[in-house]
């Protein structure tokens, strides 16, 4: 690299740094956390102690034909609770899904929310509370500190440990018009109570807990190897990472083991809470991409895109993987310097998890045409929201390692 590019990417990477720094000094929410087998019974306490009346249930039509659904409104009925339903969120949530059931809220009268779902339900019932109290589009939320206040209580109840939106300062919402991600970025976003019941999450198959996982995992991963470094969230992140080795597999060939599906849930939650201070990096940026181009789920495009990027790490930021390999009690023999060894013995145990997952080693679906449009955008979303990470990338070098995944070149094990 020539000493001129060399300069651009150190002030490139330290605008990006003070940016993430200055936006994320502001106090950050967070949810009352309860937790346990059976702990949705704890809803309508919570709402007393929010002073709400009568909640507004949101929630995907799958969501909302299940036992799960039964049990929350008998919960409700049980405590005399009123309730209203709306059950039409669906995945990649678009604002105009928010807007009906802000209407619904309304029409309603309901003063509070609870989210019953998985990250898009979480993610509009973030942003329907705050219509109910800002009287104005939700879309206008889109960007940064859009919030004048706390909005209307919202209580969350995730169905699969993935996003940790319960937790997160973000709301991602598909613009139905341009069908491009949009992302709500607030200190005031997280959910007053969030409620993390593993008997939500036993009947999820070993493919769908598997992606949501590894949605958590890259979340921990990003946060930890960008380079704001705040204690509480290293120790989020790191402890993440470990509950995710410790238990995926467990989860993954019990699903009723709910010792092992609390500790998921618990882990996509820390993460979710890392990811609001760490922020994430170069995998979302081509995850989201690959979501808008192909329709790639959310946690599986992670998954595919995480090892080529860990690859690059390993050169970038070999300690703090090493730091992670230790935690997770994968290498012990911390190096004192720079020492690659035990961040690509982190790498390779990654890899061997992600097989374990019977995730796909290539990007089959990404098309060689599209590749300089996904790696611009790529670079823009990283400029544009600031993500503080580790390395500066240019548009070719990015280009190279997207071409890189349609053939699996980049994710090959090594020795360490
Ligand atoms: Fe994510």
């Amino acid at each position: 690299m020539s000493n001129a590019k060399k300069k651009k990417h150190v002030i490139w990477k330290l605008w990006l740094k003070t940016r993430a720094r200055v936006m994320m000094m502001t106090v950050q929410k967070t949810p009352t956390l309860l937790t346990g087998a059976g702990s949705m019974k704890l809803v309508p306490s919570e709402l007393k102690v929010h002073k709400a009346r009568k909640p507004l249930i949101v929630t995907s039509p799958m969501i909302s034909r299940t036992e799960t659904m039964s049990r929350l409104k008998a919960i409700l009925s049980d405590a005399n609770v009123p309730f209203e339903v709306f059950d039409r969120i669906y995945p990649d949530v678009s604002f105009e899904q928010c807007e009906n059931g802000l209407t619904l809220m309304r029409e309603a009268g309901c003063d509070a929310v609870i989210a019953i779902g998985g990250g898009s339900v979480m993610d509009a019932a973030k942003l329907i509370r705050m219509g109910r109290t800002h009287g104005r589009p939700i879309s206008s939320f889109a960007g940064v500190g859009k919030c004048r206040n706390e909005g209307s209580p919202l209580i969350c109840l995730p169905t699969n440990a993935g996003t940790g939106s319960e937790a997160t300062v973000i709301s991602v919402i598909r613009d139905e018009k341009t069908r491009k991600f949009t992302m709500v970025i607030d200190p005031k976003l997280p959910a007053d109570t969030a409620i993390l019941d593993p008997t939500l999450t036993v009947n999820l198959s070993p493919g769908v807990t598997a992606i949501t996982a590894m949605d958590a995992f890259t979340h921990a991963i990003e946060a930890y190897t960008n380079t704001l470094h705040y204690s509480e969230s290293d120790v989020q992140a790191a402890e993440t990472i470990r509950l995710i080795f410790a238990n995926l597999g467990k989860a993954c060939a019990n699903g009723q083991d709910v010792a092992a599906r609390e500790a998921l849930l618990r882990a996509s939650h820390l993460a979710g809470r890392a990811l609001s201070r760490g922020y994430v990096g170069y995998i979302h940026a081509v995850a989201h991409r690959f979501g808008e181009f192909y329709r790639v789920p959310h946690g599986l495009a992670n998954a595919i895109v995480l090892p080529y990027f860990l690859e690059i790490y390993i050169d970038v930021c070999p300690q703090r993987l090493a730091e992670l390999a230790a935690t997770s009690g994968i290498c012990n023999d911390l190096p004192e310097d720079d020492d690659p060894a035990c961040a690509r013995i982190f790498v390779n145990a990654v890899r061997s998890l992600l097989r374990d997952m019977a995730i796909p080693e290539k990007a089959k679906f990404l098309r060689k045409d599209d590749v300089p449009r996904i790696a611009q955008a790529a670079i823009a979303e990283v400029r544009q929201m600031s993500y503080p990470v580790p390395v500066i990338l240019s548009k070719e070098e990015m280009e190279a390692i997207l071409l890189g995944m349609i053939a699996g070149e980049g994710n090959k094990e090594r020795p360490a």
